[in-house]
């Protein structure tokens, strides 16, 4: 059954709304977090600790963070996964074997392709960046995110980065959560509209709310 179901084109695209909604609900909770940075370095630090205790006494400490970091880990492989294979179905189920000139996929297929691999590739140097510091351009501290956020943010490659890697978010979120009401079946005739005016909605957020915090840096009201 469950075989079945991911063999199907149908059951990839559910796996991709899936795993991109849970995703989805992951970055509204990073996003609201990350504006805390302008409280200050007590509060923003101490919200990153928090995150280390949530759930104590119950939990031990750290369990839940990775809880929530294999979840997300799964989600990302299984977004990847199921992206990668109905591309590779939809490039062979083109009528194009014996034409030169090849249909190119639609503006919003390519969009996301591309967006796609450039959130990719940020997740990993997003991770190297600001929780291990391998890649981190200024002085590392760990537990310490506010001053690493404020270092990261005083080189101006690491600005363009994030800026690029949100708007891309943005254009990402915009269509996959259209796509993905869609695929769930949620659209309809009357409810179209408003499905994406949330979704609009959704990404100008995100991509707002995580960009004020670079531009709180570079603006000085951060620092
Ligand atoms: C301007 C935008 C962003 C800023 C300033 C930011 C900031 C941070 C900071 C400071 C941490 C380290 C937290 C800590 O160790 O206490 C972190 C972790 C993380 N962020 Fe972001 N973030 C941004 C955007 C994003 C986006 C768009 C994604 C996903 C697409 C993302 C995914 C993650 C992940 C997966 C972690 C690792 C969490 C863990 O330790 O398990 N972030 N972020």
């Amino acid at each position: 059954m469950a075989r079945t179901m991911w063999d199907s084109s149908v059951g990839k695209k559910t796996v991709m709304a899936v795993s991109g909604l849970i995703m989805l609900a992951y970055l509204v909770a990073h996003m609201i977090g990350n504006l805390k940075i302008y409280f200050g370095p007590g509060e923003f630090n101490d919200y990153g600790h928090w995150l280390r205790r949530i759930g104590e006494p119950f939990m031990h400490h750290m369990w839940t963070l990775w809880l929530v970091r294999i979840v997300m880990a799964v989600a990302v492989v299984a977004h990847a996964t199921s992206a990668y294979q109905l591309s590779r179905r939809d490039i062979k189920a083109r009528p194009s074997k014996y034409v030169h000139t090849k249909p190119r996929a639609s503006y919003a297929t390519r969009t996301m392709r591309w967006g796609g691999i450039i959130l990719g590739l940020f997740v990993v140097w997003h991770v190297l960046d600001l929780t291990t510091g391998t890649v981190h351009p200024g002085r590392f501290e760990h537990g310490h995110p506010y001053q690493n956020v404020v270092s990261d943010f005083s080189h101006w490659y690491s600005n363009v980065i994030y800026i690029v890697a949100m708007l891309a978010l943005g254009l990402h979120i915009r269509h996959g959560f259209w796509s993905a009401a869609q695929t769930l079946g949620v659209g309809s005739r009357t409810r179209d509209r408003a499905l994406k005016t949330i979704a609009n909605v959704l990404a100008l957020l995100l991509t707002a709310g995580f960009i004020a915090v670079p531009v709180g840096v570079m603006t000085g009201v951060v620092s």
